[in-house]
C-alpha cells in the first residue's frame, strides 16, 4: 500500500531523516519507533506532505505523493493524527468528529462512519455533547483517534497516541489500534513506548537520529539483546 523509499528530510542544515525506507501493507501494524528527536514526527510529516524539504520516493498503490499538496493526500484516504491532541477544546466530542469529515468522499459519508466511530469507541458516544476540554487526556486521545476515522482512512498514521496516559489508558489505545486494523485499516504508528508498540506492531524500525538502526518483527526485536539495553534498560 504505502511505500517509502530512501525517504531524506532536512530542515535547514539539520539532517533531520536520512534514506529511510519501509512499507505498510494491507491488514498490518507497522511501528516506527526511537527516542526524542529521532525523525519518527519527520517521518509522517514528509509523508503526509506537511514537510516539503524532502527527497526520495513515497508512493500510495503505486500513486506518486511527492508533488501532492497535504489536503489532496488526505483526499487519497492517507490521515495523519498528529502529537498531541489538537482538538478545538470549547467545541463538543461530536463538533470535533465531524470535523474530520471534511473531504467530500468523507462529508458524503459522515453519518455511517459516526456509528462506526462510536460502535469503536461507545465512551464517546455519550459525551457526544460534551465540551472536548472537559474530557480526560485519555478520552481526548480517543477523539483525536475518532477525527481521523472520520476521514475515512486507508491507512492511518498515528504520531505518539499514548504521550501522557497511564498504563491502563495505554493498553486501551493499543486495543483500539488492533481493532482498527482488524476492521481493515492498516496503521502506521510511531511511539516512544517501545514495548507496547513492538508486541503490537507486526513489523517495525527502530530509528536514531534519522537512521534506521533495525527493523523486525515487533516481537522479535524485543529479543534482541542490543535493543533492551538502549530502550528498556535491561
Ligand atoms: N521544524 C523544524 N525545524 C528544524 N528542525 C526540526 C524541525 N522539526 C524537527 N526538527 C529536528 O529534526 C529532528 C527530528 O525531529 P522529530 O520531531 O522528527 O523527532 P521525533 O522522533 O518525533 O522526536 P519526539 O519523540 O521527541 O517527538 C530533531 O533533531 C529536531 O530538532
Ligand atoms: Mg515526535
Amino acid at each position: 500500500m504505502l511505500s517509502v523509499s530512501d525517504l531524506t528530510v532536512r530542515y535547514g542544515d539539520v539532517l533531520a531523516l536520512e534514506n529511510l525506507s519501509f512499507s505498510v501493507g494491507a491488514g498490518q501494524i507497522i511501528g516506527l519507533v526511537g527516542s526524542n528527536g529521532a525523525g519518527k514526527s519527520t517521518t509522517l510529516a514528509a509523508i503526509s506532505g506537511l514537510v516539503k524539504s524532502r527527497t526520495g520516493a513515497i508512493t500510495l498503490d503505486g500513486r506518486d505523493l511527492m508533488a501532492l499538496a497535504a489536503h489532496d493526500i488526505v483526499g487519497l484516504g492517507l490521515v495523519h493524527v498528529p502529537e498531541g491532541r489538537r482538538l478545538f477544546p470549547f467545541m463538543t466530542v461530536l463538533e470535533n468528529l465531524e470535523l474530520g469529515a471534511f473531504g467530500s468522499a468523507a462529508r458524503n459519508r459522515r453519518a455511517e462512519q459516526l456509528d462506526y466511530v462510536f460502535s469503536l469507541l461507545p465512551k464517546l458516544a455519550e459525551r457526544r455533547q460534551q465540551l472536548a476540554v472537559t474530557l480526560s487526556g485519555g478520552e481526548q486521545q480517543m477523539v483525536a483517534i475518532g477525527r481521523g476515522l472520520m476521514s475515512c482512512p486507508r491507512l492511518l498514521m498515528l504520531d505518539e497516541p499514548t504521550l501522557g496516559l497511564a498504563p491502563m489508558l495505554v493498553e486501551e489505545i493499543f486495543r483500539l489500534v488492533r481493532a482498527i486494523r482488524d476492521n481493515g485499516i492498516p496503521v502506521l504508528i510511531v511511539e516512544q513506548q517501545v514495548v507496547h508498540a513492538l508486541e503490537c506492531a507486526d513489523y517495525a524500525y527502530v530509528l536514531e537520529s534519522g537512521h534506521c538502526v533495525m527493523q523486525g518483527h515487533g516481537r522479535d526485536l524485543l529479543q534482541d539483546d542490543g535493543l533492551r539495553r538502549a530502550y528498556l534498560g535491561l
